[in-house]
């Protein structure tokens, strides 16, 4: 399959979130977020999962206390706030079409709770959509993307706290007014299952603030939360803008039996499962059955009234958005099995497969299986929002990365998107590399785990010239994207 044909306005393109790149953690008004309190910590494991991903009350007051930066990777990101137009120009050389970025909610609503937004927080995204209107790359907006105001952490209950809804409302109404001319595409919140997996990271809960609480209970109430708030966003946008549409995004982790016992198989559905839950409720407007099951079998107390209900099934997402990195399989007893890693979870090794340096398994194929699962399900159009590798890049002495490794990963991705696109009947409206520069790990905040088709001059402690070099993935993509319908 070296010849391919792809859809009317297929969207080429890549991606990044606002805390990895933009830096400028504490000018022009910006408030502090959940992400300027996360660092790099070279004393633990970064692939352990829940050592990485546990957040405490006392790790966030000492983070307020520290004013420097360098030390909070996302504090500085790649400083996208001061390269925006240089990197815009470079990522325009490649011909992609679109960048999904997201704005950064501490910058427009610093506290989160303020009546009025910032102005120059707002006038940052005005030159950046300008820039991106000049090197004809169209904006695709996240809306959340791990950046709550501290502050809606430490005086309220983070989406614990319903009050949460009519502050992201706000803030979501105030952006989608101003911006509706140049962004078509919105996600409300960047893989809503990601609750799940970092509630602290991606919905603002610190376990002990709920010290009376069970945890479990406190997740489903804040997933509840974030579905109403994604409802009522959507509600907004279909009501007032026809032209946009909504993206509902989940993470999908492909899984698969770790072999042909059917005990085996029924744990990869059951994870499965749990995952299409946040699609299903974005998607399909309605809980599966098994949820209800479930918080009733484990006796918990969530909150839901017949309204929210309702909002939930009557504004559902136009499209399904999803990022693909890995897969995993499932036991039903994983006593003696290997343990691999994926996104913030693990699973049961996959021996047919390689895996990145973090023992992320690299699983083309899975990315055709999620292609087909989601669209079989749902019959909307699907968008491939990240998919991308995580590798340590070596610049050379002359100012080159060969990074033939990320060139393999996505020559076979993308082969098996556009197998897909030709056999499948699917529905896609694009493929978007995550990492336009490379950034700050989400789950690790180190440098070093790169993804971007730019490299900068950084490394784990923020040290470095900031300085942009042209990967040979960037030249890759750049020559599939401009011979067009053929894999280089
Ligand atoms: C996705 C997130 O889950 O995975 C991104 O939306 C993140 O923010 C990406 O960067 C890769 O994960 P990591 O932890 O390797 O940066």
């Amino acid at each position: 399959m070296e010849y391919f044909y792809l859809p009317k306005g297929f969207l080429w393109g890549a991606a990044t979130s606002a805390n990895q790149v933009e830096g400028a953690w504490n000018e022009d008004g910006k408030g502090m977020s959940i992400a300027d309190c996360e660092q790099y910590q070279p004393q633990i494991d970064v692939t352990d999962y829940q050592k990485v991903n546990d957040m405490t009350t006392q790790k966030i007051l000492t983070a307020i206390k520290d004013q420097s930066s360098r030390k909070w990777g996302k504090r500085h990101g790649v400083d996208f706030y001061h390269y925006y137009e240089k990197d815009l120009e470079l990522l325009a050389q490649t011909g992609i079409k679109a960048i999904r970025t997201s704005i950064a909610w501490s910058r427009i609503f610093p506290n989160g709770d303020d009546t009025n937004p910032n102005k120059q927080g707002l006038e940052f995204y005005d030159r950046l959509f300008r820039k991106m209107h000049e090197v004809r790359i169209q904006p695709i907006i996240t809306l959340s993307h791990y950046e709550m105001p501290l502050n809606l952490v430490m005086n309220y209950d983070a989406w614990y706290d319903p009050k949460l809804i009519d502050y992201f409302y706000r803030f979501a109404k105030t952006v989608i007014d101003r911006y509706h001319n140049q962004v078509k595409y919105w996600i409300p919140i960047n893989e809503i299952d990601s609750i799940i997996r970092h509630p602290y990271s991606s919905a603002g809960l610190v376990k002990d603030r709920f010290p009376n609480k069970n945890f479990q209970e406190v997740i489903y109430q804040a997933m509840h939360y974030q579905f109403v708030a994604s409802a009522k966003i959507t509600k907004y946008i279909h009501q007032n803008y026809s032209d946009l549409q909504v993206g509902g995004m989940i993470t999908s982790t492909m899984v698969y039996p770790y072999n042909s016992d059917p005990r085996n198989a029924l744990a990869a559905t059951e994870i499965m499962r749990e995952s299409y839950l946040f699609s299903d409720v974005q998607i399909r407007g309605k809980y599966p059955n098994a949820l209800f099951n479930k918080i009733k079998n484990l006796g918990l107390n969530i909150k839901m009234t017949q309204d929210e209900l309702k909002l939930l099934s009557q504004n559902t997402a136009d499209f399904v958005a999803f990022s693909y990195y890995s897969s995993v399989c499932a036991a039903y007893d994983t006593s003696n099995l290997q343990v691999t890693k994926a996104n913030r979870t693990t699973g049961v090794y996959n021996k047919y497969l390689p895996e990145n340096e973090w023992g992320w398994q690299i699983d083309p194929i899975g990315l055709r299986l999620t292609l087909i699962n989601l669209y079989d399900r749902y019959q909307k159009p699907l968008f491939i929002v990240e998919n991308g590798l995580g590798a340590t890049d070596h610049l050379t002495p002359d100012g080159r990365v060969h990074d033939d490794y990320r060139i393999a990963f996505l020559k076979e991705h993308i082969r098996e998107m556009l197998i897909s696109l030709a056999n499948d009947g699917i529905e896609l409206i694009g493929y978007l590399i995550w990492g336009t520069t490379d950034m700050v790990s989400a789950s690790t905040t180190q440098m070093s785990k790169r993804y971007g088709l730019i490299y900068v001059d950084l490394d784990d402690e923020g040290k470095g010239t900031n300085r942009r070099f042209i990967k040979d993935s960037f030249y890759w993509y750049q020559k599939l994207l401009h011979f067009g319908q053929k894999i280089p």
